[in-house]
């Protein structure tokens, strides 16, 4: 393929749009408030903030180096660094990550899309605690629905990709991205007059150590990983669509830190809600779905709320899984020489396949949810592989390969833009921490998951 002729980003406001995209998501609005909430609130946000700064956000630069260096998809990227030697298999690391992700992501996705449908025909107007949990068993069990609204999301997803670079992902998220921000700014403004968000910020902002255990940093770790959407190449593809003159250090940091002022955003408006009620942080994976229509139904206009809750968590979704699913697409098209349309359906339907199994298998309730493999359901096994293995460690040899089998001149080159940024300093911070912080967190942390170190 004429790399020449590939297409891009056209602007680095694009770059940055797409990249936010790529990084908020269904994390920030059903992820991070219950797991935050589960694992005691603020001391955990400390040490995901600390995993943000001293792993994710190197890993994310490192990833924009190796896309834009190359101007490939992943496998392309890393084969054409190394010379195809064993890091081609953080490239196929990368293709499985991508899709084990989408197979859970889209069953979720596709609850996110039908609440949508479903609060604007009336269906949680005067919610009582029976009514949510009904409509909640309802839109996850089905077992018909839920697998049609992940089909539809799936579709809408196939779409953009299909419409390309700059027609589809690029003017897409421009247009989003913004739509977004002002959702969750008025969702906020909303919460904070209600009485529990004084309870809500000290949950979040006043920390308590006594939770945190060697467990509670590896799902910070994890869960820092899904966030910024690094470990498997997704930042590598975008990053081969920069233009030439991109700021790659200063766009990984103002996406890491939005992304974070986002998360804690959703937290302030959904603790408070929970606060105001009574309710409790701990929620699970029913924070979102329950709870938030509960107590966003008895607040005065909670349903115009809760409907531009959901429509900006179906935007996040969306560009969220645009990001992931370009992986395989940039794979399949530039290494296996198909059409891009061609690989976009391939992989759709390879998606909604294993998504049907993770869509029903969410619970032991459900139709597969008899079938376990190592103790897990699909759904959970797909979401726990991912997060705790797949990403740490495609972090992980990503932080090698940048920091210790690159010249360190090739990546001044590449991240100061052939001189023209005077940043020397700052690389040299990054370089450092991608050395000898990075990957040695990422040993502990791995280790210790897998039980061989506590
Ligand atoms: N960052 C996304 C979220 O928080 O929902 C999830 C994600 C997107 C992970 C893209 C990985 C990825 F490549």
């Amino acid at each position: 393929m004429d790399n020449k002729r590939r297409e891009g980003f056209s602007s680095g406001l694009a770059a940055f749009f797409a990249t936010l995209g790529a990084a908020v998501g269904l994390g920030n609005i059903w992820k991070f408030p219950y797991v935050v909430g589960e694992n005691g609130g603020a001391a955990f946000l400390l040490i995901y903030i600390i995993c943000i700064a001293l792993v994710g956000l190197p890993v994310m630069i490192s990833e924009f180096f190796i896309g834009r260096r190359t101007r490939k998809n992943v496998v392309g990227a890393v084969k054409q660094l190394n010379n195809g030697k064993i890091w081609t298999g953080i490239g196929i690391f990368s293709l499985l990550g991508s899709h084990f992700i989408l197979f859970f992501y889209s069953c979720v996705g596709g609850w996110v899309y039908s609440y949508v449908f479903k609060i604007l025909k009336g269906e949680f107007a005067g919610a009582t605690s029976r009514t949510v949990a009904y409509q909640f068993t309802n839109t996850t069990m089905g077992p018909i629905s839920p697998v049609i609204w992940q089909i539809v999301v799936v579709v809408v997803v196939s779409i953009i990709l299909i419409l390309g670079v700059k027609n589809g992902i690029e003017k897409i998220t421009k247009t989003l991205m913004p739509v977004l921000l002002v959702l969750i700014v008025i969702c906020d403004i909303r919460a904070l007059t209600l009485p529990g968000t004084k309870e809500s910020l000290a949950f979040l902002f006043k920390a308590d150590f006594s939770k945190v255990t060697s467990q509670t940093i590896l799902i910070a770790m994890g869960l820092a990983f899904f966030k910024l959407s690094v470990g498997m190449g997704a930042m590598v593809t975008y990053g081969s669509y920069f233009t030439k003159e991109d700021n790659m250090i200063g766009t990984a940091s103002k996406v890491a830190i939005s992304d974070l002022i986002v998360s804690l955003l959703v937290g302030i408006a959904v603790f408070s809600a929970v606060f105001t009620f009574g309710m409790k942080p701990s929620g699970g994976p029913g924070l979102l779905f329950m709870t938030i229509p509960l107590v966003f139904s008895k607040i005065p206009f909670g349903n115009i709320l809760l409907v531009a809750f959901f429509i900006l968590a179906s935007i996040a979704a969306t560009t969220a899984m645009t990001s992931m699913f370009e992986v395989p697409v940039a794979y399949y098209s530039e290494e296996r020489g198909m059409s891009r349309k061609k690989a976009v359906i391939v992989n759709a339907i390879i998606i909604i396949i294993f998504g049907i199994l993770a869509t029903l298998s969410v619970n032991n309730d459900s139709l597969l949810g008899g079938i376990k493999i190592f103790g897990k359901g699909f759904f959970d096994l797909f979401d726990y592989l991912s997060s705790n293995v797949i990403l740490p460690l495609g972090g992980l040899f990503i932080a090698i390969l940048v920091g210790y089998f690159i010249p360190k001149e090739e990546i001044k080159k590449e991240l100061t833009n052939n001189g023209e940024l005077k940043i020397d300093k700052v690389i040299d911070f990054y370089y450092f921490i991608l050395r000898y912080v990075t990957p040695v967190i990422l040993i502990i942390v791995f280790l210790s998951s897998i039980g061989i170190f506590r």
